[in-house]
């Protein structure tokens, strides 16, 4: 057994010897001290003297704090990275668990209210919860989506690798669909994006001020009435209603 008078091995808080834990040989194991003898295999216990006892359960909780501390600034992270919004990014809301559960299902969502009925509120909540679960999501309102597609011109991007990036995304939230600007244009990008995804079965979570025949009319307005027509009949068919009502509560 190796010196147990060895300062290194005496307790720094009682200064008693450190017990020597000796454990059996590993098959080939030859470790020789200086003089050639065969070392002892083991280890020097913790002293369970109550400063030794209390000063390891206070490493432990400083380690167990600054883990979740990580823990929570790369969640923070990469809620931004997804693209939830700073005035959402504590959202919770009571639909929330049976939502999230349905998009787990593969289930897509159409999130339809007025004005501050908390649409982005519910979609951000579910969003926080995928994303906890390690989820790949993207939030994106339609303005975005049409300013993302502009941003391609003279880019080295192309307009169709972004719709493609939007088609193959495993979850996909557009936010206020028909708040951008009707025009042909957008019409026939948006039903690319939600075509692709109908096809491909993937979830996808909308929020609209518009309830679905509104929504053709709005769409339809300076595009294509029947494109307009097929990408709602492709949102209905994919999607769950849910209807939020009461008052606007930005004006509470
Ligand atoms: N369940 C809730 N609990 C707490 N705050 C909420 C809840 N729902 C909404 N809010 C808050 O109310 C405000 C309006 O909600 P939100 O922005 O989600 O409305 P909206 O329906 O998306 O409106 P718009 O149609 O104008 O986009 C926000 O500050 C939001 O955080
Ligand atoms: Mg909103
Ligand atoms: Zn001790």
């Amino acid at each position: 057994m190796p010196s147990t008078t060895d300062s290194v091995h005496v307790c720094g808080f009682c200064g008693k010897p450190l017990e020597f834990k000796e454990l059996p040989k590993l098959f080939g194991m030859q470790d020789k001290d200086k003089d050639g003898n065969d070392k002892p295999f083991g280890f020097y216990q913790d002293c369970k003297c109550a400063d030794a006892v209390k000063y390891r359960q206070e490493c432990e909780k400083a380690e167990e704090a600054t883990r979740k501390e990580e823990e929570r600034k790369d969640f923070y992270k990469r809620l931004k990275c997804a693209g939830i919004k700073k005035r959402y990014e504590k959202a919770t809301h009571e639909l929330e668990p049976e939502n999230t559960q349905k998009v787990l299902e593969g289930k897509s969502l159409y999130i339809c209210g007025e004005f501050g009925t908390g649409k982005t509120h519910l979609a951000s909540a579910i969003a926080r919860k995928l994303i906890w679960k390690r989820k790949r999501v993207r939030m994106l309102t339609g303005i975005d989506i049409t300013m993302m597609l502009q941003a391609t011109y003279g880019s080295s991007e192309s307009e169709a690798d972004v719709l493609a990036r939007l088609a193959k995304m495993p979850i996909l939230i557009i936010d206020d669909i028909g708040k951008e600007p009707p025009s042909d244009w957008v019409l026939s990008r948006l039903f690319a994006v939600i075509n692709a995804r109908y096809d491909e079965m993937l979830p996808t979570i909308i929020t609209t001020n518009y309830e679905k025949s509104a929504l053709v009319e709005r769409m339809g307005k300076h595009g294509d009435h029947d494109t307009a027509e097929a990408m709602v009949s492709r949102i209905c068919e994919m999607c769950e209603l849910i209807k939020l009502t009461g008052n606007d509560r930005r004006l509470a």
